[in-house]
């Protein structure tokens, strides 16, 4: 059975795999000093524009806490949208690890921009936590993408106030090519500090990496990856992953078609709203997934098919996601459940 639960619960990509197939030969050294994690390094660095350093993690929260380390220390804090997986999702590992965490009000998953300055206050005072990092999601919890000028106005305000700027880019592939963009223009050009660059999400078996801008932050990083316990010892699997990711523009391929089965699923879902009062779609959809509020009765019967998540309980606002492997049919199949329960 497939639903539309996240992009977490697909398989692996035919491409991911057969790279992974491709480098399981030979013995070659471990840790990332391998050929395979060698090559790909370089590809990251062609694709940011940058000499950008690349350290492999196993998921999605150590690149996200890894990075949030590189940049602060204890007594300081990482401004996040309140709705940031960061901060909800994250289980209090960022401030184990990093920080404080100081949310921030946000709107459609994004920092609401005016609110930052609030928040860079009593410098220098002992008994608060210094402000270090504005840590942005593209694309956001909500499926939404800031645009390329918020990202710039957002990383000037924090250069301003001598801030980090990190992106938790867990399907940061999606937002490049939802902007129609490149790594280089929306985030070597915009002065992004650091990155969290998924691909479990968007493929993988496993594996993201940190990409690292800003030589400050480049220093320690491999004693921070070790002594989290991230650093892989079979680092080739991770590295011809992301090999296969990047050549060719994969990563676009594979964004192109979650997008264009949220674009689907949106669309139906629209053409049924005008059919009852009773959902309502609630986000802007940029990204691979589609929120709306869809009644209690009719997600227990729709779950028993297609799988979801219900992103809030006292609303009823349901998150449907795409995947790289969702197919059209599924999309009307599930439309067409929705229309017989209504
Ligand atoms: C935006 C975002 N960041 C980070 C993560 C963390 O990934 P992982 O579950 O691999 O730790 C997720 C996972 O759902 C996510 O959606």
């Amino acid at each position: 059975m497939k639903g539309f639960g996240s992009d977490n619960h697909s398989g692996i990509h035919p491409v991911m795999l057969q790279a992974m197939i491709d480098g399981n030969s030979d013995h070659v050294p471990s840790y990332g000093t391998d050929r395979y994690s060698e090559k790909t390094a370089v590809q990251f660095q062609d694709l940011f524009a940058s000499p950008v350093d690349t350290y492999f993690v196993y998921n999605g929260t150590a690149a996200n806490v890894l990075s949030l380390q590189a940049a602060m220390e204890r007594f300081e804090s990482v401004l996040c949208s309140d709705v940031s997986h960061l901060h909800i999702d994250e289980c209090g590992a960022p401030e184990f690890f990093a920080g404080k965490i100081q949310t921030l009000p946000s709107k459609n998953g994004k920092i609401i921009f005016s609110e930052i300055e609030k928040y860079l206050i009593r410098k220098g005072d002992q008994h608060y936590s210094q402000p270090r990092v504005i840590s942005i999601t593209q694309p956001t919890e909500l499926g939404t993408c800031y645009s390329l000028d918020e990202i710039q106005e957002i990383s000037l305000l924090a250069k301003k106030h001598g801030l980090f700027l990190h992106i938790d880019g867990a399907r940061i592939s999606n937002a490049i090519h939802y902007l129609n963009t490149t790594f280089k223009t929306m985030v070597t050009d915009k002065g992004v500090d650091i990155v969290s660059f998924g691909g479990t999400k968007n493929g993988f078996a496993f594996g993201e990496a940190v990409v690292i801008l800003n030589k400050e932050l480049k220093k320690d990083f491999k004693f921070i990856r070790k002594q989290a316990a991230q650093l892989p010892s079979k680092s080739r699997f991770i590295a011809q992953q992301f090999s296969a990711y990047l050549k060719d523009e994969t990563y676009l391929k594979i964004a192109a078609h979650s997008l264009k089965m949220a674009e689907l699923l949106h669309h139906e879902l629209a053409k049924v709203c005008l059919l009852t009062d009773l959902i309502k779609i609630t986000q802007p959809r940029q990204s691979n997934a589609v929120f709306a509020i869809l009644p209690k009765k009719m997600i227990k019967a729709l779950r028993e098919n297609f799988f979801f998540y219900v992103w809030n309980e006292s609303t009823t606002e349901c998150r449907l996601m795409t995947s790289w492997d969702t197919k059209p049919e599924e999309v009307h199949e599930f439309i067409l459940q929705l229309k017989n329960l209504i």
